[in-house]
């Protein structure tokens, strides 16, 4: 049974569009229906990325993601939030030509409510980008510092740091805009390209780590809220210290339980 009452408009591609030059657009990332259904009412796109594979699952890189798993938490995560634009991040070998991008996006819209994919890719995949959307897909793209490449190229690396780099960060995004994407995630990169490929496009661009020149932001949830103690990249702000309270409820269940002093009469039958 789903989470939310499904009384509220939903955002859709036409209210993003819309969004640019007039409200900021906010998105985040969700995982499950619990959350997902806490960011309802206060961002425009949630976003099931295959960052999962990190901050739930525990690998060190996002490649393993599969189509299932994508599915999965997709499934959880449209229980959840019935307002927000809801987009699947394709897993890396899910789209790796045109015929296989369509067939592995098909399958998401069946089986799930996602309103949208994401594809990382530059002018490269813009034939790719082209032909989903001809097929009736809603397509993100995401150019800049790009995770399902990080082991192609050796690293996160931050991007658009030598005039050629930042030419061919327009020139990707304008290939993709011309295919049919009808946004834009820039990711890792210097905040003045950022700025001068969102003044220059169409369609909105979401920053993360790209600076405050964009349409929209998207975080990691798990990185906004401080649960992901391992490190953290500069381009994220803490907006709660979320294990340390965590940490801290825990151990006083825990001292309690120990203590016999949880259930008491108050919690019991
Ligand atoms: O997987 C993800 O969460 C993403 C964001 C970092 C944009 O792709």
């Amino acid at each position: 049974m789903s989470m939310q009452i499904k009384t509220q408009k939903k955002i859709t591609i036409k209210d993003i569009a819309k969004y640019k030059n007039s409200k900021k657009i906010v998105m985040i990332t969700a995982y499950d229906a619990l959350f997902a259904s806490l960011f309802n009412d206060e961002v425009d796109m949630i976003l099931v990325g295959d960052s999962l594979n990190m901050s739930f699952l525990g690998k060190s890189d996002t490649l393993s993601a599969t189509l299932e798993q994508m599915i999965y938490h997709t499934q959880a995560v449209c229980n959840g939030a019935s307002r927000p634009l809801i987009v699947f991040d394709m897993p890396f070998g899910s789209y790796t030509t045109k015929e296989e991008a369509l067939k592995s996006a098909m399958r998401v819209y069946k089986e799930t409510n996602a309103d949208a994919i994401k594809v990382e890719g530059g002018a490269e995949r813009a034939e790719i980008v082209e032909y989903l959307t001809k097929n009736g897909i809603a397509v993100v793209s995401h150019i800049g510092l790009m995770p399902q490449f990080v082991r192609g190229d050796g690293g996160y690396i931050v991007r658009g740091k030598t005039s050629e780099d930042k030419q061919r960060l327009l020139e990707d995004a304008l290939a993709l805009e011309r295919a049919g994407a009808f946004a834009l995630v820039l990711e890792g990169m210097k905040s003045d390209i950022a700025k001068e490929i969102t003044a220059t496009l169409s369609i909105p661009t979401i920053g993360i780590g790209a600076g405050e020149g964009c349409d929209g932001q998207v975080l990691v949830w798990s990185d906004m809220l401080g649960f992901f103690e391992a490190f953290k990249p500069k381009f994220v702000k803490h907006y709660l210290d979320g294990a340390s309270l965590v940490k801290e409820a825990v151990r006083e269940y825990a001292k309690e339980v120990q203590e016999g002093k949880f259930p008491n009469e108050q919690y019991s039958y």
